[in-house]
């Protein structure tokens, strides 16, 4: 992998860069769509490339482990050529779907013992397996085993939750670098950065997580119910500290108005399940504000979802038909609804980076962030 920075904000952190792995070249800031399963819901492999125009998408290792599971992902030759997505994929590790969905898990030294949300079947996750699990997943960049802590955390818990954190990321590097990529491409390491709300742990694991040089990073245990301004303060803190040659990933962020902020603080990479969730419960993005679909107001609206847009499920559908596919329970209200809006997540990191590149950032977040946030 290798990652070229193009341009700094002048009056901000924001930058544009290009990630370039075995599958494709990311150009960053990017926004990464969700596809825990190994698929995003309710949207083809083909929306994403053609409509979303999505570069990079995301996988969970906790899912795809316990279903399809390790035989299939390795009979297919990796989830690239099982879901047919041969542009690049990141997988989650597991360590914060362990924590969010699991049942009865037990946290040791070792690693994490849980019971399946599927079928109550027990397992362990452990750093090594986890390393030897994305193998054989095949996803291009993967992350570090972790722990994410609940917010609030007690100081105690997430000092000592953060340092287990460091000692696991040390076994993950170790593994991954006993074992080779299973199908022939690079396989990257990202280490994630944990400690809560407190600066000076924070400090501490942006310190521990950059002398570990790996190529890329991420910030995580943010947007997990702190205060807004909380995650930002956070971001910053641990942005001045990571490397700034190397991509920054904020995990499970977040709304489009936090994505320009914690761009302007210096992130590279995104991901959330936002715009398909929401997406799916009627709540859509758009260049002038927030929609919920579902209610009566847009009823006989015959406007465009979003003008704004290119993308065909903004522009070719009224609010008034979406509205009615909400109310008849029809699938295709949930397609339209992620296509659309995934395309306006890609649309705006997109124009954020033009943004960058001309030296306009800062004025044209500030002015959209209002725009972004109004309840029409
Ligand atoms: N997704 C959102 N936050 C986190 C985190 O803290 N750790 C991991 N592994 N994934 C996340």
């Amino acid at each position: 992998m290798n990652f070229e920075l193009i341009s700094t904000d002048s009056a901000s952190s924001a930058r544009a860069g290009v990630l370039t792995t075995d599958h494709g070249v990311i150009n960053t800031p990017i926004f990464m769509p969700v596809g825990t399963v190994g698929s995003v819901k309710a949207v083809t492999q083909e929306q994403l490339r053609q409509d979303v125009k999505a570069q990079i998408i995301l996988g969970n290792t906790y899912h795809l482990y316990l279903r399809p599971g390790l035989e299939v992902l390795s009979a297919a030759g990796g989830l690239h050529k099982f879901n047919g997505w041969e542009k690049p994929i990141l997988t989650d590790s597991g360590g914060y779907q362990v924590f969010s969905l699991a049942a009865n898990r037990k946290i040791k030294e070792e690693g994490v013992v849980f019971q399946s949300h599927i079928d109550g079947s027990r397992h362990l996750f452990t750093p090594e397996n986890v390393m030897d699990i994305q193998r054989t997943i095949g996803a291009d960049i993967i992350m570090a085993f972790d722990e994410c802590p609940p917010y609030p955390s007690e100081y105690r818990y997430a000092k000592k939750s953060m340092e287990l954190t460091h000692r696991w990321l040390d076994r993950c590097i170790k593994r991954l670098g006993e074992t080779t990529p299973r199908y022939g491409h690079e396989q990257t390491l990202f280490p994630i950065v944990q400690g809560s709300t407190f600066k000076d742990l924070r400090t501490i694991s942006a310190t521990e997580i950059a002398a570990r040089g790996c190529a890329g990073n991420a910030i995580g245990g943010l947007s997990v119910g702190e205060p807004e301004q909380d995650m930002y303060e956070m971001c910053a803190l641990v942005c001045n500290i990571l490397p700034a040659d190397k991509p920054r990933y904020l995990m499970g962020v977040g709304t489009p108005w936090n994505i320009l902020e914690n761009i302007a603080l210096g992130v590279d990479m995104f991901d959330c399940v936002m715009p398909t969730r929401n997406g799916r419960n009627g709540m859509l993005f758009t260049w002038n504000g927030v929609i919920n679909i579902k209610n009566k107001k847009w009823a006989t609206d015959f406007t465009p979802v979003d003008e704004h847009s290119p993308c065909f499920a903004s522009r070719d559908y009224s609010k008034a038909y979406l509205r009615h596919l909400f109310a008849a329970g029809e699938y295709l209200g949930l397609t339209l609804a992620s296509i659309h809006n995934l395309a306006f997540y890609l649309e705006l990191i997109t124009e954020a980076r033009a943004q960058i590149l001309a030296g306009t950032y800062t004025a044209w977040k500030n002015k959209m962030i209002p725009v972004l946030k109004t309840r029409l």
